[in-house]
């Protein structure tokens, strides 16, 4: 039985980095015959270590599970929930904090970056750092071993919590039996380059330059009218080897697109006719997912199904496993 799993944090609405880099690998793998059963779920108590707006988290829940959904993930194959429908996962997060070195947690980058960013300000190292941020990688490896999960997709700064994971259960199957959890590797994307953003560097919401996925068209065009270029003239040519419009439109458009546009970019074209047709390409890929998207934004209580069937399946593994890691640790 070949497993993949992978959870998403609800923190604001999703950008093209997001999904090019991870919902769109996620989705294919979740149709890939080399797997047995994919699980794909909401991390929302995740998002409990920064989130404070009740109603912004409960909307942000429905936009990653719209997004996800209108984007073509099938919730019939792929088993799709909300982490928190799953109660048994915070069981097994406080009997793998058990077996976890608090000198691991010190390590873990992300707490590792506020300690630094802390003391640079002469600040208490511990400023602002919640437990929850702490210890925010066993639940995440609880996540993981709840499932039996062999297999990871996730982004390049998420590759440690993996390992992390790893060692807990290599730890666990030590004292208790190699049979107590299976331990997870990490798939990494074969796109090793991170999507530029509109000032060209990552795509990122702590960047504040994103393509949202779905927008109207309007905010589209405008969005994408905000590309930050140079300031040649519209005739002089223009290298589209070094242009994040084109290497946005080159993940977008077809292979003879591709071609007519850097012929024009080297006989010169206006920025604005480039990003127009950056736009035209973004809005033909993603119109009719659009739609879905505000359709299942209107029609919440479908969502809501979803989610509930899909945590219902998920329970029935997350028991068995427990039964067996609770029969192992505690002989009961
Ligand atoms: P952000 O940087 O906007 O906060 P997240 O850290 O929430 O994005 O990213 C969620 C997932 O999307 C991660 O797995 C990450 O690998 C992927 N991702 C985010 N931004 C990009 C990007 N610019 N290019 C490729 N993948 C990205
Ligand atoms: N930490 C991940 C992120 O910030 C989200 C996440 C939570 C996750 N639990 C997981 C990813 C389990 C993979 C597996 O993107």
């Amino acid at each position: 039985m070949k497993t993949v799993l992978t959870g998403v944090k609800p923190t604001g609405i999703p950008h093209i980095g997001n999904y090019l880099g991870a919902i769109k690998p996620a989705i294919e793998m979740s149709n890939d015959d080399n797997y047995d059963r994919a699980l794909y779920f909401i991390a929302d108590y995740h998002a409990l270590t920064s989130v404070r707006d009740s109603k912004k988290f409960h909307e942000d829940v429905y936009n990653v599970a719209a997004t996800w959904l209108a984007l073509g993930l099938d919730p019939k194959r792929a088993i799709f929930f909300k982490q928190s429908d799953v109660k048994e996962v915070f069981e097994l997060s406080w009997m793998l904090s058990c077996m976890t070195p608090k000198g691991d947690m010190n390590r873990a980058h992300s707490y590792k970056d506020c300690v630094a960013k802390n003391t640079d300000a002469g600040k208490d190292p511990d400023q602002g750092v919640n437990v929850g941020l702490f210890s925010y990688p066993i639940l995440m490896a609880a996540d993981i071993l709840l499932y039996d999960t062999n297999f990871v997709p996730v982004g390049k700064d998420q590759i440690q919590h993996v390992e992390i994971a790893r060692s807990i259960a290599g730890r666990c199957n030590e004292y208790y039996g190699k049979d107590t959890l299976v331990e997870p590797m990490e798939v990494i994307g074969k796109e090793s380059s991170y999507i530029p953003g509109l000032d060209g560097r990552k795509m990122s919401k702590s960047y504040d330059n994103t393509i949202l996925i779905f927008s109207t068209e309007k905010k589209l065009k405008k969005t994408i009218n905000k590309i930050t270029t140079d300031s040649s003239a519209p005739e002089d040519p223009k290298d589209p080897n070094n242009c994040q419009i084109m290497t946005l439109y080159r993940l977008f458009a077809n292979k003879e697109q591709v071609s007519a546009l850097e012929k024009r970019y080297r006989e010169g074209i206006g920025w604005g006719h480039a990003k127009a047709e950056l736009f035209e390409v973004i809005n033909d890929h993603l119109k009719e997912a659009r739609e879905k998207f505000f359709y299942y934004m209107e029609n919440k209580h479908l969502i809501d199904e979803i989610l509930e069937d899909g945590a219902n399946r998920a329970r029935q593994i997350a028991q068995k496993t427990m039964q067996r890691v609770r029969s192992n640790i505690t002989n009961f």
